[in-house]
């Protein structure tokens, strides 16, 4: 089982350490484990974010542990030179079109959400992204008009099969929670999310189980806050998903929580290949600090072995030792608590 490792920014290389301790303590047998350079990292060492060489690590590998990207210092370089072209260099690259963001409140944090305990404790949604279409691959450029007044623009474009292929992956995941699935476009206003609409509804008549709905992204920003119970499944495009699944983070109570999936069509020999991050970025205003939260990044770990490598098993028992720990009150600074990212690893390992 090939893991690349790539830690990239700011905060990932703290937290990539805790996880990769977690992976140790499991003692998997037949492991290799390699590590690349990626994002500000990347371009500083080899002149480039996503290094032939770590693009090369990626595809050879079974699955990708990916900490985060993202460096202040180079927010002024051209945009491919910049460090988040790593990460979506390597969704493109790999093909993965499936983000899986699940959002789930755990017990004892109740208090700690931005929303009332009551409201909270219903959170149990998982946010299906499409990750490899939309606004962000689509042609776009700052230009001189002839009038000489500069213009940005992004094309924002998804054709048919692009939303069929995500929403096949909605609607199973779907059938196997609770079968209610919502579909958040702007259909009102954009044509790129009529056609997304027209193909949710002309999908959702395969899965007759499935009770889907459709709400606009404004609306849906604000059902998240005021009931996010009501949803199970949602559907979206990327840069709806980007957004909603951060928002989807502090309902939880901190974006230090919140792993991520991100799948494609490619099978290995153990499961499906997929590169696995917290939705969180380098989170440059506390890093070299000791002070980030790992729990997200272990989570991802833990989404790793469930869907590359086919270990429920071990994924069940990082994230119930991820939960115990939360609810003995093991809790860094995002949740109000002084325990560091050393001792915030150190307290998942005992209870694993
Ligand atoms: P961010 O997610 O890095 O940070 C937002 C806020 O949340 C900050 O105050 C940060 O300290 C806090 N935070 C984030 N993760 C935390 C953790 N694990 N524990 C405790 N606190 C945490 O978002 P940003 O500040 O908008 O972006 C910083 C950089 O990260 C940018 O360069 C951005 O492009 C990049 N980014 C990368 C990824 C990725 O690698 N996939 C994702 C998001 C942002
Ligand atoms: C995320 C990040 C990325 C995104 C950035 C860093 C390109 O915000 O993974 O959520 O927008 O997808
Ligand atoms: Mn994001």
């Amino acid at each position: 089982m090939k893991i690349a490792c790539l830690a990239g920014d700011g905060i990932g290389p703290e937290i990539m350490a805790e996880a990769r301790r977690v992976l140790t303590a499991l003692d998997l047998p037949g492991l290799t484990i390699w590590e690349g350079d990626v994002g500000g990292t990347g371009y500083k060492r080899h002149g480039h974010p996503l290094p032939p060489e770590t693009l090369e690590m990626a595809q050879a590998a079974d699955a990708v542990l990916f900490g985060a990207v993202g460096d202040p210092s180079c927010d002024n370089l051209e945009r491919h030179l910049r460090p988040e072209q790593a990460i979506l260099g390597l969704r493109q690259a790999l093909g993965l079109f499936a983000n899986l963001r699940p959002a789930t409140m755990f017990p004892g944090l109740e208090d700690l959400s931005a929303l009332r305990p009551e409201v909270a404790r219903e959170i149990d949604l998982l946010i299906v992204r499409e990750l490899n279409g939309d606004v962000y691959f689509g042609e776009k450029a700052i230009r001189t008009l002839a009038d000489g007044r500069r213009q940005g623009f992004d094309f924002m474009s998804y054709a048919e099969d692009e939303v069929r292929r995500i929403a096949h992956t909605a609607f199973r995941a779907a059938l196997g929670r609770k079968k209610r699935l919502c579909s958040v476009d702007k259909a009102n206003v954009l044509e790129t999310s009529q056609l997304w609409r027209e193909v949710i509804v002309e999908v959702a008549a395969e899965y007759p189980e499935v009770e889907a709905s459709h709400m606009y992204v404004d609306n849906a920003a604000m059902q998240l806050v005021r009931n996010p119970g009501q949803f199970d499944v949602v559907v979206t495009g990327n840069l709806f998903g980007d957004i909603l699944s951060d928002q989807a983070s502090m309902c939880v109570g901190s974006i230090g929580l919140l792993a991520s999936a991100s799948l494609g069509e490619q099978q290995t020999e153990f499961g499906v290949k997929g590169l696995y991050e917290p939705i969180h970025g380098s989170a440059p205003d506390i890093a070299g600090q000791g002070k980030a939260n790992p729990m997200a990044m272990i989570l991802s770990l833990a989404m790793m072995l469930r869907h590359s490598f086919g270990r429920e098993a071990e994924a069940t028992r990082v994230e119930s030792a991820v939960a115990q720990a939360l609810a003995d009150g093991v809790k860094g600074a995002d949740l109000g608590g002084n325990a560091g990212t050393d001792a915030i690893g150190a307290a998942v390992l005992e209870r694993l």
